[in-house]
């Protein structure tokens, strides 16, 4: 099954499985920050899923495009997003078009590491200005490299569907993290295999500098200082397309969050 299958599958549970799983709130709270400080006013949601960043963003009077590959989440965003204006836009990441070039473009929720990272940063070092941003929120690979992922497991009784057994299991061969995840919501049954890249911060910044990118901060859950066991890390980038192919430059580091 392809992963946009599983998207498709888990449309209606998404924002039920997302409330169970992460901090919406706090990524919002550290996406405002940077965006402001950086004076964005247009913002591409790459594979926007429901919406969960790109409607709040617009109703802080961003102008959002969403773009996803699953007709299903973006429906589902389209209509919890009432009369705001936001573009949604149906289309794979690694070929899609817009209307305009975005000062920023964001990836929440480590969807970068489910796509074709190369071919989508050539792609979106097209779609960003110059000098614009790329934020890419990816889950931190330390556990993974040491072998001792994390399996996710939960059940949880929800009125509506009955009882939702949620189980992941990461298994990890070199850079690929293969994610086996089942879910079982009432009598529906939902199992797949998702393979994503598993990217040092390091491995990450050299594919993005091939690419025209330059890095420009990295956080840890969502703040500045590495905390000893970090699960996640977030990082800027700025869209250089004239370096194209530089190694690394310096790079600047914030501590102020
Ligand atoms: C883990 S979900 C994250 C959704 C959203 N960013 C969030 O934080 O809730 C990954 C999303 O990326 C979309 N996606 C996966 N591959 C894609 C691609 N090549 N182009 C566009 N969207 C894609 C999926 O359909 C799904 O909505």
């Amino acid at each position: 099954m392809k992963v946009q299958h599983l998207y498709t599958d888990l449309a209606r549970y998404y924002d039920f499985l997302v409330s169970r799983s992460v901090n919406t709130e706090i990524e919002l709270q550290f996406l405002e920050k940077i965006l402001s400080q950086n004076k964005v006013k247009s913002v591409l949601d790459v594979g926007c899923g429901s919406g969960r960043h790109s409607i709040p963003l617009a109703q802080k009077n961003y102008q959002v495009l969403g773009m996803d590959n699953s007709a299903e989440l973006l429906e589902l965003a389209r209509s919890k997003a009432h009369s705001l204006n936001i573009q949604w836009i149906y289309g794979d990441a690694a070929t899609a078009t817009l209307p305009i070039k975005v000062d920023a473009a964001i990836c929440m929720w480590s969807t970068i590491n489910e796509m074709p990272i190369d071919a989508v940063a050539e792609n979106l070092c097209k779609l960003i200005k110059p000098k614009g941003l790329l934020i890419l929120d990816n889950s931190y690979i330390a556990d993974h490299i040491r072998g001792k992922p994390k399996d996710t497991r939960f059940s949880i009784d929800v009125p509506e569907w009955g009882v939702v057994d949620v189980n992941i299991v990461d298994k990890v061969k070199s850079e690929q993290r293969t994610r086996s995840v089942s879910y079982k919501i009432g009598h529906n049954i939902i199992n797949d295999d998702i393979t994503s890249e598993v990217l040092s911060e390091d491995e990450l910044e050299s594919v993005m500098n091939a690419h025209g990118f330059t890095l420009s901060q990295i956080f840890y859950d969502y703040q500045s200082h590495k905390p000893e066991s970090p699960r996640r890390f977030q990082t800027v980038f700025i869209n250089n397309p004239l370096r194209k192919g530089h190694s690394k430059p310096d790079r600047e580091q914030d501590h102020s969050a």
